[in-house]
């Protein structure tokens, strides 16, 4: 039988009550629908609005059932029509009268808003958590590659020499500002909407501050209307998550290019990578690949929330229902990706003779060949250009900058002499970027340094 069965004649259609219902996914809840309630009920009878011996019998019980759901003494009846019925309809079972009290002043709309709220701010706290863990693994492996010269791309071309090191944290960075969007969207869910009711309030005198301090809340939502039916805080975290496995996506889309064959700057461990059924010889990065297109999931995810709440007018209506799928989806899916990932990126095998070698081609030490021009006193608008008939002459001859006699150097601008060899070796290049957020292997321990103390 249904909560709202006075007003209805017949039961609706089974298919209809399969459509309606969101026990399916809304279930995940059923901790925070039952503290949400034992908050309520304490509330409630602190207020003389139910007895204190209800309250009582309506706390332990409740808590009772949160058990045995917990061990699974309790199956949750697949046919409720959502978590909070399901719960309030077991506790009526137990204890009879009180329990049909426990929704006084209460409406499924500030009660679903409510739980939704706790339970998304447990999973951005664990969900820091995890993105932190990344963070140190990322220190220590930056740490430990500060020193390892590569090629820094630009359009995928090679551009100028960075440290391996260096290139790990700018993820590191990138990282960092998603545990702020985190924290930021934690603080806004922060806010507890019981006492809303189904949109104007009610006329009972509640303790609204005594509720939100109760669940840990801040404070109450200030508004009835907007309290049932902001979701603001799931496009927020969603929109947060987003960016977040747009990182991971970059970061997947680099890890994959870098174990091919045409890059080989890392191997990955046997444990997070995949073979082929055909190809013998194929170690693929299935991990990072699977990262790369679950991105693309949790856009789906973000614009589904931003897609049904567009164009509702206040206060509930049933479309919001939407909301649980796509924000638990995005959530599971994040943190799936992050247990993968981490483990994947610590384990990983860095190949620096391959960057080396990388980067020993591709002239990324012309723009440090041009400098030891300007250091000589011309201007860098010619140095570029003497430096730029230098790589054609080099491309042309088949060789590099730095096996370039010092002859040819000189036909084309006398100002080089010797020194140049030592200015354009690629450890020089990389060791003189001293200035803030560059690529000196000094500069990267300090900033693997710096990464571990902002996340503390
Ligand atoms: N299952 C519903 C949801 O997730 C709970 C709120 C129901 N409220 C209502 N007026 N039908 O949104």
């Amino acid at each position: 039988m249904k909560l709202w069965a006075g007003r209805f004649s017949k039961e609706a259609d089974k298919k209809t009550n399969d459509f309606n219902s969101s026990i399916s996914f809304d279930s995940r809840m059923f901790k925070e629908d039952i503290d949400g309630s034992i908050a309520h009920a304490t509330m409630l009878s602190e207020q003389g609005i139910i007895s204190v011996e209800d309250k009582e019998s309506i706390v332990s019980e409740l808590a009772k059932i949160k058990e045995e759901i917990i061990d699974g003494n309790l199956p949750i009846d697949p046919d409720a029509e959502d978590i909070h019925t399901f719960i309030e309809g077991e506790l009526t079972r137990r204890i009879g009268q009180a329990g049909k009290r426990l929704h006084t002043a209460r409406s499924r709309n500030d009660q679903v808003a409510l739980d939704i709220r706790l339970y998304l701010k447990k999973e951005c706290t664990a969900l820091i958590s995890q993105v932190k863990e990344l963070e140190k693994v990322i220190a220590m492996q930056s740490e430990k590659y500060a020193d390892v010269v590569m090629p820094g791309y630009t359009h995928l071309q090679r551009a100028q020499p960075i440290t391996f090191g260096h290139h790990l944290l700018a993820y590191g960075e990138m990282f960092l500002r998603d545990i702020g969007r985190l924290e930021d969207a934690y603080k806004r869910m922060d806010y507890c909407p019981l006492g809303s009711g189904a949109l104007a309030g009610t006329t009972y005198p509640l303790n609204r501050e005594r509720t939100a301090e109760l669940l840990g809340f801040t404070g109450p939502t200030q508004n009835s209307l907007d309290g049932v039916s902001d979701r603001d805080f799931c496009i927020e975290l969603a929109s947060a998550i987003s960016i977040l496995m747009m990182h991971l996506s970059r970061f997947s889309e680099e890890i994959i290019m870098w174990c091919s064959w045409e890059f080989k700057f890392i191997e990955l461990d046997d444990a997070f990578s995949t073979g082929s059924s055909i190809m013998p010889q194929k170690k693929n990065p299935d991990i990072a690949e699977l990262v790369r297109g679950k991105a693309g999931r949790v856009y789906g995810d973000l614009m589904t929330l931003l897609a049904f709440m567009k164009g509702l007018p206040l206060a509930y209506n049933k479309d919001m229902q939407e909301d649980k799928d796509a924000i638990f989806d995005a959530v599971d899916t994040v943190k799936l990706c992050l247990t993968a990932f981490i483990p994947m990126i610590e384990t990983m095998t860095v190949l620096p003779n391959n960057m080396k070698k990388a980067a020993l081609g591709g002239f990324i030490n012309a723009t440090d060949c041009a400098d030891f021009l300007v250091s000589k006193g011309l201007p860098f608008r010619d140095a570029y250009k003497a430096t730029g008939e230098l790589v054609a002459l080099c491309i042309e001859k088949g060789i590099t900058l730095d096996v370039l006699p010092l002859e040819d150097y000189k036909e084309i601008c006398d100002l080089f002499d010797e020194g140049v060899y030592d200015a354009i070796s690629l450890e020089r290049c990389v060791s003189m970027r001293t200035p803030l957020g560059s690529p000196c292997p000094d500069n990267v321990r300090k900033q693997s340094a710096n990464l571990l103390e902002k996340i503390k």
